[in-house]
């Protein structure tokens, strides 16, 4: 995995919940285990068996390399045990709930207090009887047995056409920053282009609309809005491709990109910055990049030393936009 992963993980701290659990009550499982979206670092209590279900490239690589099973979403078979990791999206990690619970004879539930989990904590407690709960570290870890919570699965959230689910960036509405992206693309755009980091397809949509675009490869490393994207972009010059955009490498005339500044919960502009290498380094000689940010995120540097030349074009109060081309070889 790359180092700019490894070095944000880092700074991510092991929570021993799950551990405690185990030595408090929680039965040891007898037979398969899944553990569904768990962050890098996350306790798996000696569940070395265990199959890991994340969504997020860079995570389920990580994850892979420590010699784990994994998956993007939960294969349809029974479990002894499956433990839902709380996501930063309350109908996602109900979802996720719903889907454990149908299939797994004991339901564990982790997740931090920001992340929303004593509001799943008591519904679940309004539903059926929870078994056992520790709180620890500004979090909290449940259980109880499983049985159809079908009441709590998620609907998609689709509108205007366009398919999304929950968990996805921007789920139920096109981005203002990227809608002001797609505003200031130039009709002109041709060539081979490449969406980083392309969620579920908005602007990846919005380019297709021009006619000398000849091939637009979807570079998006969460499985779910990937698969949304595949709905929302039906052209058969789009290609789509599960990756860390970090690591990609193509031959672009343009790439456009609306960069990430989360790693799951934390802020980081080096996200970004590692965004706007990667453009660098899979740019043509004469491509162009064409990026919006939050203002308060310092780009600016990063695109002068990559690009020889960078333009800001007109923004709003909130975001700011830019055009480099000429990536610097050096
Ligand atoms: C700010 S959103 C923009 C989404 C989309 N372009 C839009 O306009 O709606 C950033 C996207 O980057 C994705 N992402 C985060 N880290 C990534 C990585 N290392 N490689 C590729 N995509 C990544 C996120 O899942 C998210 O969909």
């Amino acid at each position: 995995m790359s180092t700019l992963y490894n070095a944000l993980w880092k700074k991510s701290k092991v929570l021993v919940r799950l551990s405690l659990a185990f030595e408090t009550g929680l039965p040891k499982p007898s037979g398969p285990v899944a553990v569904l979206h768990p962050e890098v670092g996350f306790d798996i209590a000696g569940l070395t068996e265990a199959l890991i279900v994340q969504p997020f490239f860079p995570t389920n690589r990580t994850w892979g390399n420590q010699g784990f099973a994994c998956d993007v979403s939960l294969p349809t078979r029974r479990f002894s045990l499956a433990i839902v990791c709380c996501t930063r999206s309350k109908q996602q990690t109900a979802d996720l709930i719903a889907q454990a619970a149908a299939q797994a004879d004991i339901v564990v539930v982790d997740g931090q207090k920001t992340d929303g989990i004593d509001s799943h904590y008591r519904s679940l407690r309004k539903l059926t009887t929870v078994h056992g709960t520790i709180t620890k570290a500004h979090g909290r870890l449940f259980w109880f047995a499983g049985m159809n919570l079908a009441t709590l699965r998620a609907a998609d959230q689709n509108f205007d056409g366009f398919v999304t689910k929950p968990g996805v960036f921007s789920a139920g509405a096109v981005d203002s920053a990227s809608a002001l992206l797609a505003g200031a693309l130039p009709e002109h755009l041709s060539g081979d282009i490449a969406d980083f980091g392309a969620g579920w397809g908005y602007l990846s949509s919005c380019i297709m609309s021009r006619e000398a675009v000849t091939k637009l490869d979807l570079v998006e490393a969460d499985f779910v809005s990937l698969d949304c994207a595949k709905k929302n972009v039906s052209d058969p010059r789009a290609a789509f491709f599960w990756a860390d955009a970090t690591a990609w490498n193509g031959s672009y005339d343009a790439i456009v990109m609306n960069p990430p500044f989360h790693t799951s919960r934390k802020g980081d502009p080096e996200l970004g910055r590692a965004f706007i290498a990667g453009a660098k380094r899979c740019l043509k000689t004469k491509g162009s990049l064409y990026l919006v940010a939050n203002r308060h995120l310092p780009y600016e540097t990063a695109l002068e030393q990559c690009f020889a030349k960078v333009l800001e074009l007109p923004g709003n109060g909130r975001f700011k936009l830019f055009h480099a081309s000429r990536p610097k070889r050096k």
